[in-house]
């Protein structure tokens, strides 16, 4: 698989869903393209743009630009960053500041941001008057590649990360890969585990690719831009094939069910990115499916491999304050994967690997299972 050496123009992915389709709009500078595209969408729309502090700093004022250049109002909502937003009290400002800027039925919502933003904003519009369109424009790596396609919208309880929520397909999603060049690079880095996911998951090819030109991937160019592409399209076929989640599109959580555990155990704090709690849960699932002896062990070893080289963690015992209460123990992670969506009656679902390109869903996994393989991994390098 190889990528264009230079690209000049905007790379377009379909994301099929007959009269929810809608397109994704990758390359550079996309984001001026947004007037024009919501004036030929969605003629006489206002909008509202709904962002973050930080995002606002440095994106706020291109986009309203963009915008006006076509003629099109434009409101701003800015929340403070990070999950803190995406709460029952954030839900509320957004919305009533969406009612206060009287948007209506046939104006759109923009969500301006990362995965946090997207969410909260995605589903603002989805109960504003029982439903509004809205716009991705997606500022973080994780949100091009992950949370701005396929319309999984919502807010956390103070229960569970994303325990409230409305499938709400975007009508668009705008990600311009030059607003990459402000991310910090830990983030760009947890970014990529998503990117690398769908490697694994599901197209061997793309896993090697990766594995050969990650450092261009790093640097930007056509080489990010493949790689960002190439993952929408992965994203945008699963959930075509099942928008709702009732069979294959539970793929994407390769690497979730162990990584939202580490993150619940972790607070949901800075000491763990969502992408990297993917990393070591990418790992463990490869771990695991070769401890089930689904692959062989060089397999998983080869996973961990990549991760490990471009600055991921992948270990347990990576993650800062391990040894906190929660981290070096397996019934405490087990606990915490029991509060997750994927268990059911007493059984926990696993995204498995058949092979490096091969994930299966794994539906009926016993705790008990999982609790050896935990304890095992936490004495072998303890
Ligand atoms: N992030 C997983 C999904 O959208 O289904």
């Amino acid at each position: 698989m190889t990528a264009p050496l230079r690209r000049s123009e905007a790379i377009v992915v379909d994301v099929a869903l007959g009269e929810r389709a809608y397109d994704i709009v990758i390359g550079r500078d996309a984001l001026t393209s947004l007037g024009a595209r919501i004036a030929a969408l969605r003629p006489g729309a206002r909008t509202a743009i709904v962002t973050d502090r930080n995002v606002a700093k440095y994106w706020l004022e291109k986009t309203e630009a963009a915008l006006h250049q076509a003629g099109i109002a434009a409101c701003r909502i800015v929340v403070d960053e990070g999950e803190g937003s995406k709460t029952y009290a954030g839900l509320e400002r957004v919305s009533e500041a969406l009612i206060a800027a009287r948007i209506e039925r046939n104006d759109l919502v923009i969500a301006l941001g990362g995965g946090v933003v997207g969410d909260l904003a995605g589903f603002a519009a989805a109960i504003l008057r029982r439903g509004v369109d809205f716009i991705q424009v997606p500022t973080s790596l994780l949100a091009q590649v992950d949370s701005s396609v396929g319309g999984k919208t919502g807010i956390n309880s103070p229960q569970g990360k994303n325990l409230l929520g409305a499938f709400h397909q975007p009508v668009l999603v705008i990600a311009d890969t030059a607003v990459l060049d402000t991310l910090p690079p830990r983030q760009f880095r947890a970014g990529y585990a998503e990117v690398a996911k769908y490697g694994v998951l599901g197209d061997e090819a793309f896993f090697a690719w990766l594995e050969a030109n990650h450092a261009e991937v790093f640097k930007g160019g056509a080489a990010r831009e493949h790689a960002i592409a190439t993952s929408c399209r992965a994203k945008a076929a699963i959930v075509a094939r099942d928008e709702r989640e009732t069979g294959d599109r539970a793929l994407l959580n390769l690497g979730h069910t162990f990584g939202h555990a580490l993150e619940a155990a972790t607070g949901f704090s800075d000491r763990l990115f969502h992408g990297e709690g993917v990393a070591v849960g990418m790992v463990l699932a490869a771990q695991f499916s070769a401890a089930l002896g689904m692959i062989a062990e060089s397999d998983a070893a080869r996973v961990e491999r990549h991760l490990a080289e471009v600055g991921l963690p992948t270990h347990l015992q990576d993650i800062a304050g391990f040894a906190q209460e929660g981290l070096a123990d397996a019934d405490a992670l087990l606990a915490l994967m029991a509060q997750d969506k994927k268990v059911r009656r007493g059984r926990l679902t696993f995204i498995l690997l058949r092979a490096v390109g091969r994930a299966v869903i794994a539906a009926d996994v016993a705790p008990a299972q999982v609790r050896d393989f935990l304890q095992a991994k936490l004495a072998a390098r303890a």
